[in-house]
């Protein structure tokens, strides 16, 4: 096992130093990680902005918040549905149009294990379309102020990158053949790491170094996340994890990304969640890829095929 630069226990919240001035962006923070990291920054004086599909989630996500640290957190959110290109588009727009800067943008909404193949409005598997395209477009019209920001994008992965199939499905990117919940929402985090990685190669060729890509995962964490998407059988599968010591709470799930978003000098190259076993739960650091998740020829060919999917090339 790689030694834990942050000790034994691992990364923590209390590790972190205040954020004052500083501007957070996280994707579908109205439950499991991304409203534990939410709370977890506004309560380090950072200013947070969710990007949320839920009008209604992210007024009560916000008052519960505001409950816990006080009504002068800084904390708000823009509608946005990651399934659909347009939404998206129109969220990103009106985050330009407010937001001076942006010190990270954390890519942590996702659906997973979703039963029967769907489609997105634009034509993609629901997981593919909203977990990687969704991310892909966000990210790609946000980096104008990420850069000027030198401001850092993490995405929030899974250890489902290694549960599926071992290299993207070019030939059938919606599963028209063989669908399963678990190989299209493994292949959708398979997609969102290794774009991150290609993000980082493509970043260094341009010069632009103060930008920061990170990847990371929460193991395995009591969130809503199957509750929302899965089927009744995984739903029963992960309630009972649950209650088992194979799980951890979504606040640990928080930190893997808490700290891809404010650690300084993290190594980029790195993967980074618990490192207990599995790495389900345990102290949070960096532990090891599998070398398919870095493939060279399938992230660039997975870089091209995002750009011409999402009709938009990124700007570097
Ligand atoms: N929990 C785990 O053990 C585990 C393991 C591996 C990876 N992960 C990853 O961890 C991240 C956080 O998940 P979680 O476990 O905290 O699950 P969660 O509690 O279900 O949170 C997911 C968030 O994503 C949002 N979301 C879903 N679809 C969206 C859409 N179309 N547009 C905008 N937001 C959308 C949800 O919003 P709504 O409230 O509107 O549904 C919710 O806020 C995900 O990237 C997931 O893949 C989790």
């Amino acid at each position: 096992m790689e030694q834990n630069i942050f000790g034994k226990q691992g990364w923590t919240a209390e590790l972190m130093k205040s954020q004052k001035g500083k501007t957070f962006l996280i994707t579908g923070a109205t439950s499991g990680t991304g409203f534990e990291a939410a709370k977890i920054l506004a309560s380090k004086g950072a200013k947070v902005v969710m990007l949320n599909r839920n009008p209604k989630k992210s007024e009560d996500s916000i008052t519960a918040i505001k409950k816990e640290l006080g009504n002068n957190v800084d904390v708000s959110f823009i509608r946005m549905d990651l399934a659909e290109q347009a939404s998206v588009r129109k969220a990103a727009e009106e985050v330009l149009k407010k937001e001076t800067r942006i010190d990270a943008l954390m890519c942590n909404g996702a659906i997973a294990q979703v039963p029967t193949q769907k489609l997105t409005v634009d034509g993609w598997e629901s997981q593919m379309g909203v977990n990687h395209y969704g991310h892909f477009t966000l990210q790609a019209l946000l980096y104008p102020l990420i850069e000027k920001s030198k401001g850092r994008i993490v995405t929030v992965g899974s250890m489902g990158y290694d549960m599926g199939i071992k290299s993207i499905k070019f030939d059938d990117m919606n599963w028209d053949k063989d669908y399963t919940g678990n190989n299209a929402y493994s292949q959708s985090k398979l997609a969102q790491i290794m774009s991150i990685y290609e993000l980082q190669d493509r970043l260094e060729k341009a010069g632009k170094t103060d930008v920061k890509a990170y990847a990371c995962h929460p193991g395995s964490s009591r969130t809503s996340l199957i509750n929302t998407s899965g089927s009744l059988m995984m739903r029963i599968i992960f309630g009972l994890m649950k209650l088992s010591p194979l799980t951890q709470s979504a606040e640990k799930g928080a930190y893997p990304e808490l700290m891809c978003a404010t650690e300084q000098d993290l190594d980029q190259k790195g993967f980074y969640g618990p490192t207990g076993r599995s790495n389900w739960t345990g102290p949070v650091g960096a532990h090891k890829l599998e070398p398919h998740a870095k493939d060279k020829a399938v992230a660039e060919k997975l870089w091209e095929l995002s750009e011409k999917e999402i009709g938009m090339k990124w700007n570097f």
